[in-house]
């Protein structure tokens, strides 16, 4: 995968908000494609505290209450602060910043029209979400990901749009700020610091590109520019934009990282959801699993054990597609079609698998919680290595748009 990412694109950031605790949907819809990522880029991973205030700002307790839970179990589950920078939004107000200084040049019909922004409202109609925090969340996710000039976000369905709103942020503010007086001069000086050979090279697959709409001429040229040592982090913005026929690339576009839906079902066979009421926690205690597991619903059909039934029609079949093997799978074919096992036997070899999944989380989780402070140092840590990037950004974006005062 990572051949085919162009260089600039290889950081990763995610968000995730603290509005409880997480569950195996969470597990196996994020948490295990983080641990994927992290082996492969630059990965920031966030708790998007902020944007929980956006929907629970009538209710902000459970936002703190969950926050250093939630790190741990991220950490629990295998994400890997070596390779991964862990924060909390709100530790680092450039984010609070770049969501205002974007703000200024954000068309109020682009937020309006983001579908989640009229689903959500609809969908939660017990809170008031006509508010100017709730409309404008989708732009402070656009100046998260463009904090950390991410070339990748992994989201769901749903977070596709506000995505898509961010590329066309970061154009916008590309196209306004990005504009020099002099930049074709500025920008054939730059090439000339690149030496002779790649500055023939850069230019014949600027034109190649230019011309004939050449797509590998301008990712090899991509490739090249961001191989060079010598020029600086300026001229390799001009550079980028002069390759594509625009002004100085500041805000790079990121690409939506589609994240395959997870297959994980609910206890109730729906998606699994805190507002269903169908989660399975990764903290829950080993009694609550198996009481939870053992009282799921099954295929109405099967009132008595002599009653035949169709697992197609039974939630715990989604979980044995989750969790066991063809030998398992054809047994509870067999066992439940012709009534030859109980509801129980065959929800025995769930129970066993979502429990030894959720152990070493739990032991994990357990030795976390016993060392706050190393959680918090960890979160620190990581905090500050975000935070100089964020600066960084911040004062290019600054710089920009001439608000960088004395
Ligand atoms: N909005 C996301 C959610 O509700 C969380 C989030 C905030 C996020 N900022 C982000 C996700 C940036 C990806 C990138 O789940
Ligand atoms: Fe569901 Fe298994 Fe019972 Fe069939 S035997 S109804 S698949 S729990």
């Amino acid at each position: 995968m990572s051949s085919e990412v162009p260089a600039q694109y290889r950081r990763v950031l995610s968000g995730m908000r603290p509005t409880g605790n997480l569950h195996l949907g969470h597990y196996h819809g994020v948490l295990k494609n983080w641990l994927e990522l992290q082996q492969e880029y630059k990965c920031y991973f966030f708790v998007a505290d902020w944007h929980a205030l956006t929907t629970h700002y009538d209710n902000p307790s459970i936002i703190a209450d969950s926050t250093l839970n939630m790190v741990i179990d991220w950490l629990a589950a295998g994400v890997d602060h070596g390779l991964a920078d862990l924060f909390i939004q709100s530790s680092i107000p450039e984010h609070a910043e770049l969501h205002l200084l974007l703000s200024m040049m954000t068309p109020l019909g682009w937020l309006e029209r983001v579908p989640s922004y009229k689903d959500q409202q609809e969908r939660l109609k017990e809170k008031d979400l006509a508010t100017y925090g709730f409309l404008g969340y989708p732009l402070l996710q656009s100046a998260d990901i463009l904090m950390y000039k991410a070339g990748l976000v992994p989201v769901g369905a749903d977070q596709v749009a506000h995505v898509e709103l961010t590329r066309e942020v970061a154009r916008r503010f590309n196209h306004l700020y990005g504009g020099e007086p002099d930049f074709e001069e500025k920008a054939e000086i730059a090439i000339k610091k690149m030496g002779k050979k790649n500055a023939k090279m850069f230019n014949k697959l600027r034109n190649a590109y230019q011309e004939n709409g050449d797509q590998e001429a301008l990712a090899v040229a991509r490739a090249l520019l961001e191989a060079q040592q010598n020029i600086t982090v300026g001229d390799k913005e001009r550079l980028f934009g002069y390759l594509e026929g625009s002004g100085r690339v500041i805000l790079p576009e990121p690409k939506a990282l589609l994240t395959k839906a997870s297959k994980m079902p609910g206890l109730d066979g729906q998606k699994m959801s805190k507002s269903y009421g169908n989660t399975i926690a990764l903290r829950d205690k080993v009694e609550d699993v198996e009481k939870k597991l053992r009282t799921m619903p099954t295929d109405p059909a099967r009132v008595r054990l002599t009653d035949v039934g169709d697992p197609a029609k039974c939630p715990v079949w989604q979980f044995h597609e989750v969790y066991s093997n063809e030998e398992v799978c054809e047994w509870v074919q067999n066992g439940c079609k012709t009534a030859c096992i109980g509801c129980l036997d065959c929800k025995a070899p769930v129970i066993e698998a979502v429990l030894r999944e959720l152990k070493p989380m739990q032991e994990r989780a357990a030795e976390y919680t016993q060392q706050p402070d190393l959680v918090r140092s960890i979160i620190n840590e990581g905090t500050e290595k975000a935070r100089d990037v964020a600066k960084e950004t911040l004062d290019e974006v600054k710089e920009a748009m001439s608000m960088k005062l004395l």
